[in-house]
């Protein structure tokens, strides 16, 4: 259990406190109402709507083809759910990289219409400019370097980032940019653990990895994969807190069985 179930509204500046006083960061993501409670219940500090919704909720191969519309209603779901944790959501591919005044807009969707607290956006000083005019609507950006999923078919594979060394100083250069702009936070997504605790060395805001190392700030997983509900994903960084595959399989198979018998309903199951 949490230490911090106590504190009534996860904010970006207890997210401060907590790096300030080495207090590690819990984040997962979540999409949907009844997983969201869950989660919440559990204690984490912060829930992601990630647009990775788009490869677990959606069964596309990459996080391009969701929508802001579909962004919003799992926000939304998430909201209704939640009553501690922070909710961030992930700005979706095209919604803010051409022009910062439609980031803007966007991102005041996203506010407005799911009552979320936060947005993250992936990359660094080249979507520098729409950071900062999110920030002057006075909402919270949250910056994701490293592996950034919606620039997949730039990097043609998921591999590790940021081995080579002038990769890794401009990832230092965007992560400094990203504080400065005003960035409350930033995800550093599979990069070497030396050079995400080099990161988070370097800046005041707290740092959340995933497969990043234990250097950093905190930790994010997506909730399907931590849950082991996906039996064909895991990479060297996941830890899977269960086998769901193996135990929704188990009861569905018998559920089915069951029916098939006319052992369900018995009698005190009907009216
Ligand atoms: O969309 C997502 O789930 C994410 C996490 C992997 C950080 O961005």
């Amino acid at each position: 259990m949490s230490v911090h179930k106590n504190i009534k509204r996860v904010t970006t500046n207890v997210l401060q406190e907590m790096k300030q006083r080495g207090e590690k960061i819990s984040m997962l993501t979540g999409y949907d109402f009844s997983m969201a409670k869950i989660i919440d219940e559990a204690g984490m500090d912060v829930i992601l709507v990630g647009d990775s919704a788009s490869n677990v909720m959606a069964g596309h191969e990459t996080t391009l083809p969701i929508t802001l519309d579909q962004m919003i209603y799992h926000a939304s779901s998430v909201v209704r759910a939640v009553n501690r944790a922070l909710i961030v959501v992930d700005m979706p591919f095209g919604s803010y990289q051409g022009n910062s005044k439609e980031a803007l807009s966007n991102a005041i969707r996203i506010m407005k219409e799911s009552g979320a607290h936060a947005v993250k956006l992936e990359g660094g000083q080249e979507i520098i400019e729409s950071i900062k005019r999110i920030l002057t609507a006075g909402i919270p950006v949250m910056g994701h370097l490293g592996l950034t999923p919606q620039s997949i078919y730039k990097f043609g594979t998921y591999v590790v980032r940021a081995r080579e060394e002038d990769e890794a100083a401009r990832l230092l250069e965007d992560a400094k940019a990203l504080e400065e702009a005003g960035c409350f936070a930033i995800v550093l997504e599979k990069i070497p653990a030396s050079l995400a605790e080099k990161v988070a060395g370097a800046v005041s805001i707290p740092i959340i990895g995933i497969g990043a190392g234990g250097g950093v700030d905190g930790q994010v997983l997506v909730v399907h994969d931590m849950l082991g509900i996906n039996n064909e994903f895991s990479p060297r960084f996941l830890r899977k807190y269960d086998n769901l595959y193996e135990q929704m399989m188990t009861a569905f198979e018998k559920y089915i069985s069951d029916v098939r018998s006319g052992d369900f309903p018995n009698e005190s199951e009907q009216y």
